[in-house]
């Protein structure tokens, strides 16, 4: 099999979180001790991944900055012999093989992904929304990645959700074909509680075959007058089989204010204990 990259999209604007989101990209908050993004990008790593694109935008030049060599910094800490901090810094360079694709207007999710569809080429390769957290052990991605070895199918996680929250979540209907894992049959983005198939919410983490950009690029500007990544899926689905994998680990939305402050809440504990 054809190794496994991965497209982080993290170039929206970041609405939900202005005036913070301003100036300062979203995935760049800080999470305790490193932004968002950087907890997404290691979770790729340990899920295997090493070539990943992030998509980002110029008004978003902070991203690529963090992980840039930067002479100058590490040139002060080797002479103050601040050695610990010189090696965290150089391994936030080292982390993965990093490629920054812009996304010239922020047309929507699926437009962003459609923007790496160069770098990805022929091979399978994982979407991780650059704005959300997943823990649990093994992390999300691994899980999908070891069904994906295995099932050689499309695969994006889901979550069980309130009826209240169907409006913020692509909803996805289908029948469990294994413990935790479906095969779906229809998804809709953003629906009313009343309309939502089931209270299953796509959570953030998916593997596609290359496949995935046939559709994706007939797509025309849907829910919210964005391109959507539900409405190819929902294409792919007719002529390819979709699975979605239960997650039960935690997942924090940090593009929300609810959600970034729970990530570090939650996360804080486990950091400040060891
Ligand atoms: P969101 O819909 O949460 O991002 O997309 P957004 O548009 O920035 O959010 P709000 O609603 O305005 O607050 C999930 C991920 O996809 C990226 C975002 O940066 C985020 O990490 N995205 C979204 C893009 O890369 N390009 C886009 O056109 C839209």
């Amino acid at each position: 099999m054809k190794k496994i990259k991965a497209v982080i999209p993290a170039a929206g604007f970041g609405t939900r979180f202005l005036p913070l989101t301003k100036a300062q990209p979203k995935e760049m908050l800080p999470v305790v001790n490193k932004p968002t993004i950087q907890w997404v990008i290691e979770e790729a790593v340990d899920a295997g991944i090493t070539e990943i694109a992030i998509i980002t935008g110029t008004h978003k030049q902070a991203i690529e900055n963090h992980f840039k060599p930067i002479e100058k910094l590490e040139k002060a800490l080797e002479k103050a012999g601040k050695i610990k901090e010189l090696g965290e810094i150089r391994k936030v360079n080292e982390l993965a093989n990093l490629e920054f694709i812009i996304q010239e207007e922020q047309k929507g999710l699926g437009h962003a992904i459609l923007c790496a569809e160069d770098f990805v080429g022929d091979n399978p390769f994982a979407v991780l929304l650059g704005d959300t957290i997943c823990t649990g052990n093994p992390n999300c991605t691994k899980g999908l990645v070891d069904i994906f070895t295995n099932k050689k199918a499309s695969i994006f996680s889901v979550e069980e959700i309130k009826p209240e929250e169907t409006h913020r979540y692509g909803i996805v209907s289908g029948k469990e074909i294994e413990r935790g894992l479906m095969l779906v049959d229809d998804l809709v983005e953003k629906p009313d509680s009343k309309e939502a198939p089931s209270l299953l919410g796509i959570q953030g983490r998916y593997i596609f075959t290359p496949d995935l950009f046939d559709y994706q690029r007939s797509i025309k500007r849907g829910a919210g007058g964005e391109i959507q990544l539900t409405d190819a899926i929902r294409l792919m689905l007719s002529d390819y089989p979709v699975a979605g994998y239960l997650y039960e680990g935690k997942k924090f939305d940090c593009g929300s204010k609810e959600g970034y402050v729970n990530a570090i809440t939650y996360l804080a504990k486990d950091i400040l204990d060891n």
